[in-house]
């Protein structure tokens, strides 16, 4: 796996102080804490894991499996549930979290679906947004960086299931 060809965009450290103001912003808009947060796989899995501990306040987490990829840099266009959730989101206050909001067709499926089954309320948390791609309107609540529209891996984002588990978020340069 060469690394030459990738470029450093949003470097750990500053990750991680996003996180930090984030969790403490959704603290302060749940005070009483019982948040359900649901994350999407399986990029937002390590988003997930450190803004779920930079909430303090009582959550339950589980996953729901989406895919919308396949294999190559766009979207097929078509999304499909791959894993439902274990448990019931009736009556809950959702916070869906998610690694990046591209086209805005995978949060805008999932809403659709999420919503048939009656949460109290629905959030979305993104680590990024490319708002240049955006072809279906989504509200994302909580957004932790804006970025250009280039393709990014690292901090669970992938390419063909590589660079997953790099601190950084890094531009992956065309060869
Ligand atoms: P959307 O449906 O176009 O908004 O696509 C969102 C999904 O596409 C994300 O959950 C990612 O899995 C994937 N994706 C979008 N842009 C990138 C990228 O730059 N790098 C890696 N995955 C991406
Ligand atoms: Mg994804």
């Amino acid at each position: 796996m060469s690394q030459s060809n990738l470029r450093v965009l949003i470097p750990a450290d500053r990750i991680q102080a996003r996180i930090k103001e984030l969790g403490a912003q959704i603290a302060a808009d749940y005070p009483e804490g019982n948040l359900f947060l649901l994350g999407i796989l399986k990029g937002a899995f390590v988003f997930l894991s450190d803004l779920a501990r930079a909430i303090e306040r009582p959550v339950k987490i589980d996953f729901i499996g989406i895919s919308s990829y396949g294999k190559g840099k766009t979207s097929s266009g078509e999304v499909k549930l791959t894993r439902d959730l274990d448990s019931t989101i009736e009556g809950a206050d959702v916070l869906v979290v998610e690694d990046i909001v591209d086209s805005g067709v995978t949060l805008t499926y999932l809403v659709h679906v999420l919503e048939q089954r009656r949460p109290r309320s629905i959030r979305i948390a993104a680590l990024l947004d490319k708002p240049e791609r955006r072809k279906a309107t989504v509200k994302v609540d909580y957004v932790g960086f804006q970025i250009p529209d280039e393709f990014v891996i690292g901090y669970g984002l992938d390419f063909a299931e590589d660079y997953r588990n790099l601190r950084d978020v890094c531009v992956l340069e065309q060869d």
